[in-house]
């Protein structure tokens, strides 16, 4: 069984029962992450397999308010923007359950979500790290305040990275501004598996100010799912490699990014990014990932790279590219993209971020 962060409410918390049974509301906000160092594989209770390393990012958010009903006869999560079927309420409802397990004051509630995201439209990114983080935390906020709980925001965050890693691995790592990391490795003391870590002291300060641009190749929904393409690395051939793997780049990746190396983290960041699609493709039964247009974009990153401009790639489990560069390169990293990557994108969509700062309770701000 792994354990459960949260449960530190209960130990802080003055009461388990509700002191009054008016409705509430609680709203967050909260972003998508990228990650450096991949997390692709599981350990038994939504744990990860090798550890992973992820810039938060700024722009791309989602905004989650949920109303709670004390009185209504139907408990738990009534519908997600109306929908009963939302793409993310199958995540929320295990994150939902696994909490009130043992927070049974969550029973005895409606919830009814509303989340919105500030992609633009019909770009195909549908962030889990955003929406799934931005309703724990909203999820922990509503526990908290049934049980007149009041923890530290660090102690807070801690807990509600936690409980994010239940819906969604990936949004374990939203819950921090800069860079976090999770899952065990040797190379950072506080990394763990059960929630990420805000990695503080290993990084240079320019690295605080990347850019990730996210060219849109497709907007087609993905083709292979998370969960599926966690579990084909069960009895994958290569995947034992695959963790020695990642636990080098990791370190390698921190070398980088505490030394201001750029180029050295490009390197590791591409084999990542290429190692993660490499492992997509070789699985039983395998998926082929990169449109025509992904793989034409990563060989004009690498041309320009050798021409001196500095920039890398990085790639999720789909087409689309995040094409990542030092603050300082801005304009002649943006001048590319504009010339030679953007009319790669589907309509030709590129979506300008950069590294950010975490969530932000919304909660009393009025009109959101
Ligand atoms: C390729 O976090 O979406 O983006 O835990 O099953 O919800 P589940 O998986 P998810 O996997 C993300 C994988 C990745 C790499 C990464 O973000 O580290």
């Amino acid at each position: 069984m792994s354990i459960s962060p949260f449960l530190r409410l209960k130990e802080i918390a003055p009461q388990e029962q509700p002191k009054s049974d008016e409705d509430f509301s609680v709203a967050w906000q909260s972003p998508a992450n990228i990650a450096i160092i991949k997390y692709w594989g599981k350990k038994y209770g939504q744990l990860p397999a090798s550890p992973s390393l992820s810039m938060t990012l700024d722009q791309a958010v989602t905004e989650t308010h949920v109303n709670v009903f004390t009185k209504k006869r139907v408990k738990g999560i009534m519908a997600i923007n109306g929908d009963p079927d939302h793409l993310f309420l199958p995540k929320m409802q295990r994150l939902y359950d696994w909490m009130a397990a043992d927070l049974p004051v969550l029973n005895s509630i409606s919830l009814s979500v509303s989340t919105r995201n500030t992609f633009p439209h019909s770009t195909g990114i549908a962030s889990s790290a955003s929406g799934i983080s931005a309703f724990a935390l909203c999820l922990l906020s509503i526990a908290g305040k049934i049980m007149s709980a009041e923890p530290s925001m660090d102690e807070f965050l801690h807990m509600a990275s936690g409980c994010a890693r239940i819906g969604s691995g990936s949004a374990c790592r939203s819950m921090y501004g800069g860079f976090a990391v999770w899952g065990r490795s040797g190379c950072i003391e506080e990394a763990a598996d059960e929630y990420a870590t805000p990695v503080t002291g290993h990084i240079h300060p320019a690295m605080y100010s990347m850019r990730d641009a996210i060219l849109v190749i497709s907007a087609d929904p993905k083709i292979l799912s998370s969960t599926l393409g966690h579990e084909s690395m069960q009895g994958h051939p290569f995947f034992s490699g695959r963790i020695g793997q990642s636990n080098k780049n990791l370190e390698e990746a921190l070398q980088a990014m505490s030394a201001n190396d750029f180029e050295k983290l490009s390197a590791v960041a591409e084999c990542e990014a290429l190692t993660l699609h490499a492992l997509i493709m070789s699985a039983n039964p395998g998926s082929l990932l990169m449109k025509p247009a992904t793989v034409e974009v990563i060989h004009r990153v690498r041309e320009a790279r050798n021409k001196g401009i500095p920039l890398f790639f990085t790639l999720d489990a789909g087409a689309n590219v995040h094409v990542m560069y030092p603050d300082a390169s801005a304009a002649i990293v943006e001048n590319f993209i504009r010339d030679v990557l953007q009319p790669l994108c589907e309509d030709n969509r590129v979506i300008f971020d950069r590294c950010g700062k975490g969530p932000v309770n919304i909660t009393s701000i009025p009109g959101l």
